[in-house]
């Protein structure tokens, strides 16, 4: 029996601050925290572990620590036999399909026997989150220092162009039929560059919030979608059905979801599975924030990747590897998830492709 750890009296007052249960703080913990017993069986699992492992409490209660680290099996048992606690730096943990770099210290709980320990407590921080994190803040803030200029741009442009084509419009009415066609260049590539104006300055109407299903918007873009692809591609839905609603806009979420499926679409040229999925993720940090739940809504494609050369500024603006791209997609549908205090992150490789959306649950106004 393991014993003693998360023992502590529910009400337990520490000066005139009342603390939460042990467990709730352990609950909240953004290291994740696991302890085994004398055998090396898993007995306890906070959200940040489950994370950690992409395994849920339920299925690590009971089994052996080896069967989700296999690696670390020699050095947890000489702990339990000596009683010593160990860190360890920059550890490799290997998931499925990948290593994960963690950091790791075991501490031995000793049993009053004195022979050796009762159990271990594990303490992991991944580093790669840690590092991934840093990351997203720095792209965050180049993608709307772009935006900014972009949108600043477009503004510039707008006006001088409006009155560009009232003028071609005016000179028109001067002019014999013979000579119209260069007034009509002129109206027609003002109109064009005004499309594309206004597809830079990206949304322009204020955001109208109301709870939003997840699975709607999926429902939507796929329906859509299933007008404009051909028989050769197939769109699947894997959808956790118990999530919450969001608070968001539906318009906005389902241009930046189909923003997504097109240029999966597009990359597979007419053939290939397209996966739409939703996940929960739990005390999940956003830029400065850790909300206590997410939603992750993948577009998952079995195209051919994205391109190498574009991976680090994939979603600034007027970035594109087609030719008849714009390179605004990517930028519009992440610029949608920022205003809803979300995140557009992407894994690709040769063959799977995958786009997730991260929308906090509880959204601040
Ligand atoms: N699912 C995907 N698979 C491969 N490449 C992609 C995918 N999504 C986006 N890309 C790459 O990112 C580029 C930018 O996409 P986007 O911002 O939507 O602009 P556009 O579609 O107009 O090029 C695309 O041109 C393509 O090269
Ligand atoms: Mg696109």
């Amino acid at each position: 029996m393991f014993w003693g750890l998360f023992g502590w009296p529910d009400s337990c007052l520490y000066g005139v601050v009342p603390l939460s249960t042990s467990s709730q703080i352990i609950e909240n913990l953004t290291t994740g925290v696991v302890a085994v017993d004398r055998d090396l069986v898993v007995c306890t699992v906070n959200p940040a572990a489950e994370m950690i492992f992409e395994s849920s409490a339920k299925q690590m209660i009971g089994q052996p620590i080896a069967r989700f680290w296999p690696d670390i099996g020699f050095s947890l048992e000489q702990a339990l036999r000596s009683g010593h606690s160990f860190t360890r730096r920059d550890a490799r943990l290997s998931l499925l399909g990948r290593d994960v770099r963690v950091d790791l210290t075991v501490t031995a709980l000793l049993g009053r026997g004195g022979n050796g320990a009762d159990g271990l407590v594990l303490e992991i921080h991944a580093v790669d989150r840690l590092r991934r994190l840093a990351h997203d803040e720095e792209m965050v803030d180049h993608h709307q220092a772009q935006r900014l200029v972009v949108q600043g741009l477009a503004h510039e442009i707008k006006n001088p162009l409006g009155g560009l084509r009232g003028a071609a419009q005016l000179l028109e009415r001067q002019l014999g039929a013979g000579e119209r066609e260069y007034t009509r260049v002129i109206i027609r590539e003002a109109d064009r560059l005004q499309a594309l104006v206004d597809r830079l300055s990206g949304p322009t109407r204020p955001y109208r919030k109301t709870a939003v299903n997840i699975h709607q918007i999926f429902e939507h873009v796929r329906s859509l979608m299933l007008a404009e692809v051909g028989p050769g591609v197939d769109l699947k839905r894997d959808y956790d059905p118990s999530l919450p609603e969001l608070d968001g806009d539906p318009d906005q979420l389902v241009q930046a979801v189909l923003n997504l499926v097109r240029n999966s679409v597009e990359a597979m040229r007419g053939a290939g599975t397209i996966w739409l999925r939703s996940r929960i993720e739990r005390q999940f940090t956003i830029g400065q924030r850790r909300h206590r739940q997410v939603l992750r809504a993948e577009v998952e494609d079995t195209g051919p990747g994205v391109p190498p050369a574009l991976r680090e500024t994939l979603f600034y603006p007027m970035v594109t590897g087609r030719a008849e791209g714009t390179g605004l997609g990517l930028s519009i549908a992440q610029d949608i998830v920022r205003r809803h205090d979300g995140l557009i992150e992407y894994q690709s490789e040769p063959g799977r492709t995958v786009f997730t959306l991260f929308l906090p649950f509880e959204v601040r106004t």
